[in-house]
């Protein structure tokens, strides 16, 4: 039998797509800075469209096996062969086209996480009955906005997701912040059975807490090398595709940027040592390369997420090693245009309430909004152009990350507190008791669109409601 060999890659030097595996839906990427590792395990989706503002792709969901490690492979449901799928790469106005297949045994769909898509093409129960075993779909929609994002199945998410199905999607725009790389990394955990493999659901503290797993890896991989120069700058694309898991991630203690959270650059950047990423966010960072031989270690710090779930000590995800040339340092970053406040003067008022409680005669966890479990969770009705203005109230003491689909919302305040600075948001953390307001205005897109917890155990036992965006009338007499 024919060994394969590994792969070395030179980071820096080529391309993420000039490293790992050729396969069929591989291309260089388009724009920006080269992308690079960790390890470059992730491969660009090839545009098979010639015309410069189309990104026509193909991509299949089928079973196959995922390398966490050398020698410590997975049964794992995966898009094109890989976990993560192939990165998605676009420019703010482009239509993608997605021709997607399912191979699986289970039927599944592909939602756009933070992609203002048409309600038709969201992937989201109520948006479109799940693509059969051996169906196919084609995805349409116009990108509209510049940042990272992700896609996902919609189906049995706690099983689907866990299992490997999951991809980044970049979408670049005229104000990109300036580095000398970019990188995509999604964070994941698993836990694994006795034979090695994926486990299957859990007990009723898993159902309760969401999974949280030992294994931890970075784009597919266990603690894959990642490099930088000596006074370059590197822009780190994160996603938080576990299931329950919270990032509270550190680089050794060391200062970087935020530039960016789910919806694209931020007027103003800021310094942190440490930033929280909850299930299904996104965060662009800027790190600084620190003298030749110095090395950091990318973390995720303790975290109490409430009800005894989350981290109690600090777990390593990889190692980030200064070699190579020095590079000229870079001044603080410049911050994109400013983003101004959505007015809410005579919004419609909504208030969502998120509770859970454990049903005594089934032993059952319930997770519910406004009192009832989706799907009878009484929807919400917007309109198009009308400012709505939602107080979201968390009834338990657990966490449970608040995404909407199909618009991006501004938080006004938690808690009470006025915000300071105003981000455009599709995926927020929701504390313990916590209270937070958030608006947003919806645009011509009608339809059903979902809001949930972000917990995979949490939306599928229930705590998950629709907001229904009718058609505008038409004026014509
Ligand atoms: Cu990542 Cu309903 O979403
Ligand atoms: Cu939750």
């Amino acid at each position: 039998m024919l060994k394969r060999l590994p792969r070395v890659c030179f980071a820096g030097l080529f391309a993420l797509s000039h490293c790992g595996d050729a396969g069929p839906t591989e291309a260089p990427p388009r724009g920006g800075p080269a992308p690079f590792g960790p390890e470059a395990t992730l491969t660009v989706l090839r545009d098979d469209n010639p015309a410069a503002n189309i990104v026509e792709v193909s991509l299949e969901a089928a079973p196959g096996r995922w390398t966490l490690s050398p020698g410590r492979t997975v049964d794992a449901l995966m898009y094109n062969g890989r976990v993560p799928g192939p990165l998605l790469e676009a420019r703010v106005g482009d239509t993608v086209v997605v021709h997607f297949h399912n191979a699986l045994t289970v039927p599944t769909t592909v939602h756009w996480h933070g992609l203002r898509v048409p309600a038709s093409m969201d992937g989201g129960p109520h948006s479109q009955d799940p693509v059969p075993p051996g169906g196919r779909f084609t995805y349409r929609f116009v990108v509209n906005d510049a940042g990272t994002f992700w896609y996902h199945p919609h189906v049995n998410e706690s099983r689907q997701m866990e299992a490997g199905l999951y991809g980044a999607i970049v979408v670049r725009g005229a104000h990109e912040p300036a580095a000398d790389v970019e990188t995509v990394m999604m964070l994941d955990d698993l836990t694994l059975d006795a034979q090695g493999n994926i486990a299957a659901p859990g007990d009723l503290v898993e159902q309760h807490g969401g999974r949280e797993g030992p294994v931890a890896v970075v784009n597919g991989r266990s603690a894959p090398p990642m490099t930088i120069a000596p006074g370059q700058r590197q822009r780190w694309r994160i996603v938080n595709a576990g299931s329950a898991r919270f990032y509270r991630l550190s680089l050794g203690g060391q200062t970087f940027w935020q530039v960016a959270s789910d919806a694209g650059a931020w007027a103003t950047p800021r310094a942190l040592r440490e930033v929280l990423l909850v299930p299904g966010d996104r965060v662009e960072l800027l790190v600084d390369g620190p003298a030749a031989g110095a090395s950091w270690g990318v973390e995720n710090l303790a975290y109490d997420r409430g009800h005894g779930a989350g981290l109690r000590s600090p777990m390593a995800l990889t190692t980030l090693v200064s070699e190579g040339p020095a590079m000229t340092p870079r001044s603080p970053p410049a911050g994109g245009p400013p983003t101004r406040w959505l007015p809410v003067e005579g919004a419609h008022v909504e208030t969502v309430r998120f509770s859970e409680r454990i049903n005594r005669e089934t032993e059952a966890v319930e997770f519910m909004v406004n009192g009832r479990q989706y799907p009878d969770v009484p929807p919400l009705h917007g309109q198009v152009g009308r400012t709505e203005r939602w107080t979201l109230v968390n009834e338990s003491e657990m966490e449970h990350p608040f995404h909407l689909h199909g618009f991006f919302f501004q938080v006004r305040s938690r808690n009470g507190v006025a915000l300071a600075d105003p981000a455009w948001e599709d995926t927020i953390q929701l504390r313990g008791h916590e209270t937070v307001e958030i608006a947003f205005q919806p645009d011509p897109r009608p339809g059903h669109w979902m809001y949930h917890c972000h917990i995979l155990e949490h939306v599928e036992h229930g705590m998950m409601g629709t907001f229904i965006v009718p058609e505008t009338p038409s004026r014509d007499p």
